[in-house]
């Protein structure tokens, strides 16, 4: 059969991998996709929230299930755009409903959910515009640093951790006054949580789970989680601090009640669910939903996973993934993204890429690339992402490491220390 994927970046090149590795899956298209995407099927340049294109592009080329990588279309309601379309409403879109999707869409909503489901959470309150008092009294009571979170959508630039009150007070203003635009006009003031974050990620057809494995990213740009917040440099799966105890409190107290509460709440959830995760003292804690995989987590959890991933996406569908068993490799993945020097700020573009097709033992996905008079250069701020399977932790990281240093483009840049806050502990 036939599938379309929606996105373009590192997320997307592992999809395209291991969606083309299916015996399912005749032809597969990508939109827009990127160069790493076309090794895998045919890229087609449609935006993801350009919806009536994508109606197009599925007509055209009878595609038969639809992926979505990123957020935007999600919470721009792709699902519904198709359930409510007599030609589109028999192809099965793998992600939830715009409804549902809420719970990245809005952090407020988050709350509300995890309050109302009794899910373990940070302290917060929310307020608007018409509230800016209560919410200053509100900041008073907590312990610094305080957290901000715009409510809507920022591309992963809205949450500011505030290490003063007096900084917590201007700030939210500050967000109540526009400062992330239409996503700051509701903020959620939230009390910080002292721990380690990890994710977990789930694959629902809205009534039962698959448990997809664990992963820890790293944000910072900076060695040491230092400097500014990024996209993510790197991911190691599985977290070796995850064992089977913190495993099943994380299944009892997040995943079981979301799942249950989305069928409470008649959420219609059909994809994947990334549970942002804060480790207290071995306690888990909801940090936050997306309502997608994370980006580089995937590049390191798919490599991982031997289940066929079209079989499932179309149990998913049939809500029958209660009949399905998902099969996990024992191997340890480390993935390390390169990225354009300065990147998370200002960052040149058009770099020439050299070295990757010496490269035997890492994939290599493709994030921002692009091909340019047939020659492959730099189009983004994170270019690509090397990620190695080994028989434990470190092994893993040293072919990244390895391979990250052969891979050339001016201003190259790449932290060599992913993974270092756990490699002292058991692996
Ligand atoms: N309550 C909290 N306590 C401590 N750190 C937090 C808290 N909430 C968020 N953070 C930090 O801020 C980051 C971004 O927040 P998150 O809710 O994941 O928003 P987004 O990913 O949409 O930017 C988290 O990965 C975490 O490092
Ligand atoms: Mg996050």
């Amino acid at each position: 059969m036939n599938i379309l994927l929606l996105g373009s970046g590192g997320r997307e090149h592992a999809f395209a991998r291991s969606i083309s590795q299916s015996n399912m899956c005749s032809q597969l298209f990508i939109t827009p996709g990127n160069p790493g995407t076309a090794q895998h099927g045919k890229n087609i340049p449609i935006g993801v929230t350009d919806f009536e294109a994508i109606k197009k592009c599925c007509l055209e080329n009878k595609i038969e299930l639809v992926v979505v990588g990123p957020e935007d279309p999600l919470v721009n309601g792709i699902y519904d755009f198709f359930i409510s379309d007599s030609e589109l409403k028999s192809i099965p879109v793998i992600g939830p409903s715009k409804d549902a999707a809420q719970l990245e869409g809005s952090k407020a909503f988050a709350k509300e959910f995890m309050l109302k489901h009794h899910i373990p959470t940070a302290a917060y309150q929310s307020f608007d515009a018409s509230r800016i008092e209560e919410g200053l009294v509100f900041i008073r009571t907590l312990i610094t640093p305080v957290v901000l979170k715009a409510d809507g959508l920022a591309a992963g630039k809205g949450v500011l951790i505030c290490q003063t009150l007096d900084e917590a007070e201007e700030e939210f203003q500050n967000m109540l006054h526009g400062k992330f635009g239409a996503a700051s006009e509701r903020v959620v003031v939230e009390e910080f949580l002292h721990g380690t974050e990890m994710s977990v990620f789930v694959l629902t057809d809205g009534i039962d789970y698959l448990l997809l494995p664990t992963a820890k990213d790293y944000k910072r740009i900076g060695e040491g989680d230092t400097g500014l917040n990024t996209g993510g440099m790197g991911a190691i799966s599985p977290v070796p601090f995850a064992d089977d105890v913190l495993m099943k409190k994380i299944v009892m107290r997040m995943i079981r009640p979301t799942i249950d509460g989305l069928q409470q709440d008649k959420l219609v959830y059909k994809g994947f669910i990334y549970f942002g995760l804060m480790i207290v003292h071995n306690e888990p804690f909801m940090i936050e939903y997306n309502c997608r995989m994370g980006d580089p987590e995937t590049e390191a959890v798919l490599p991982r996973i031997e289940s066929d991933l079209v079989e499932l996406f179309f149990a998913v569908a049939n809500e029958k993934l209660n009949e399905k068993k998902i099969t996990i490799s024992s191997k340890h993945c480390a993935t390390i993204v390169l990225t354009s020097g300065g990147y998370p700020e200002y960052y040149e573009k058009g770099k020439t890429i050299n070295g990757i097709d010496s490269i035997n033992d890492s994939i290599v996905f493709h994030a921002g690339t692009e091909l340019k008079n047939g020659e492959l250069q730099t189009s983004g701020g994170r270019v690509l992402a090397v990620t190695s399977l080994g028989n434990t932790l470190d092994e893993a990281l040293l072919i990244s490491n390895t391979n990250a240093e052969k891979i050339q483009f001016d201003k190259k840049y790449f932290r060599r220390d992913i993974g270092f806050d756990v490699l002292n502990l058991k692996n």
